[in-house]
């Protein structure tokens, strides 16, 4: 967690808010973000960059809700979109467009033409067959596309697999020996403007060398397009790096900065404009998950604490394996702690949150899932017809509800029966 979220007075607070009264004042689950992590974190990567011509692009994915947006858009960051879906809340948050950088392998034409007429700062192409369908929507439009091609530099980012992206074999960006003859591509085609270069290497990274070996390899490619004679103006490069969910150790942003500012100096490319799309990095322990505890059921091989948060709330668990740590709200001294397997009420096995978990709980207590600010609301569902959670943003003492909770309602409002 953040050193935001702290106990006092035998009650978890997030920076100067009680968490188990927000719990009782707006139900559970509940996700909770702090303002000031968000901004402290984000400081991390500003005092790497002091001095450079650097833009930071908030990569939304990891939580789209517009009271977040809002946080980065006012701190002046970017934002790295995946979709028009997430180009719109740019726009309705008022978010700054030239500062807009359009990632992922399956641009519609209608999304090209929506980035197009919104004018955002970059395009990053991923494939052959995305360059001519942008360079002919963009001509169609009277206008020209400004495009970074990813680079694939093939590093093995020591992640999960699900979430690493910079190695051969997976979807992502364009080979490295390829890249050179499809910039010379790009550079022919006459809805197109090369602008810069960009790659990402994967997600929740929490070693530096991937990083450096991945600058290197980029840094090759940057000489090979320019000895050809295509200016690359800027380097973008990815995001990816890590937070501490359970004992990780991943380096500081300005740490892992000042080691890679170094190498691009070495080399010569130092006052080249860089971009990044951090998103775990900047929100994910930022945000804490708040649930009540409904049942506990022991059992002949596990105990069950079974909590009114899901596999809906919080996919990563059933999806990665991931391991997010939970804590009372309001430690009991008192009580014996039980090893539990801490389980949500959707029907699957696979909705659990935690196994093996020591706690000293009883029905009614509130626990705190932490690291749940960065995908867990945005990759929320409504399966079994749950609800979709509601978040706030605390700001010091003031509480912001950023998302009502969903009704049946909300899910049912686009749904329609069939006629007689
Ligand atoms: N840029 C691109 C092109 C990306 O694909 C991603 C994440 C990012 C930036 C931001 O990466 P970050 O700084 O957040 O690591 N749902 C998974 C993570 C998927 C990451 C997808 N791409 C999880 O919960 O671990």
């Amino acid at each position: 967690g953040a050193p935001q979220l702290a106990y006092r007075q035998g009650r978890l607070h997030l920076e100067e808010t009680s968490l188990h009264a927000l719990a009782q004042e707006h139900g559970t689950p509940l996700f909770v973000y702090s303002k000031a992590a968000m901004l402290a974190a984000l400081a991390a990567y500003q005092q790497g960059f002091a001095g450079r011509d650097a833009q930071i692009c908030y990569a939304m994915k990891a939580n789209s809700s517009l009271g977040v947006l809002q946080v980065f858009a006012q701190a002046g960051c970017g934002f790295d979109i995946v979709s028009g879906g997430e180009l719109e809340r740019v726009l309705a948050v008022g978010g700054d467009v030239r500062k807009v950088i359009f990632s992922g392998v399956g641009k519609t034409r209608a999304e090209m033409q929506l980035a197009l007429s919104a004018g955002i700062g970059c395009f990053n192409v991923e494939s052959e067959a995305e360059l001519d369908v942008l360079s002919e929507v963009a001509v169609a439009m009277g206008q020209v596309a400004p495009v970074s091609i990813r680079v694939n530099p093939n590093v093995d980012p020591k992640t999960h697999p699900y979430i690493s992206t910079g190695l051969k074999g997976n979807k992502f960006g364009v080979a490295h020996e390829d890249a050179l003859r499809i910039y010379q591509y790009a550079a022919s085609l006459p809805g197109l403007k090369v602008a810069g270069i960009d790659c990402h290497i994967g997600s929740q990274i929490t070693e530096t060398t991937p990083y450096l070996d991945a600058m290197d390899r980029v840094l090759d490619l940057v000489a090979a397009i320019e000895a050809a004679g295509i200016a690359i103006d800027h380097i973008d490069f990815g995001g990816g790096l890590g937070i501490n969910y359970n004992q990780d150790t991943p380096p500081a942003a300005d740490a892992l900065w000042q080691l890679l500012l170094a190498k691009l100096d070495a080399r010569g490319y130092g006052s080249k404009k860089l971009m990044i799309e951090p998103g775990r990095s900047l929100i994910g322990n930022a945000g804490v998950c708040l649930t009540e505890v409904l049942y506990l059921k022991p059992g002949e091989q596990k105990n069950f604490c079974i909590i009114d948060a899901a596999m809906n709330d919080l996919p990563r668990p059933a999806m990665y394996q991931a391991f997010h740590a939970i804590v009372p709200v309001v430690p009991a001294s008192d009580r014996p702690e039980t090893t539990y397997d801490v389980v949500g009420p959707v029907c699957e096995s696979g909705d659990w949150i935690g196994r093996d978990r020591a706690l000293a709980v009883q029905a009614g207590d509130c626990l705190a899932v932490l690291s749940a600010g960065a995908y867990c609301m945005s990759m929320a569902s409504n399966y079994n017809t749950r609800g979709r959670a509601a978040e706030l943003l605390v700001d010091g003492t003031r509480v912001h509800v950023i998302r009502r909770r969903e009704t049946a309602a909300d899910q049912m409002r686009q749904e329609q029966q069939v006629s007689a």
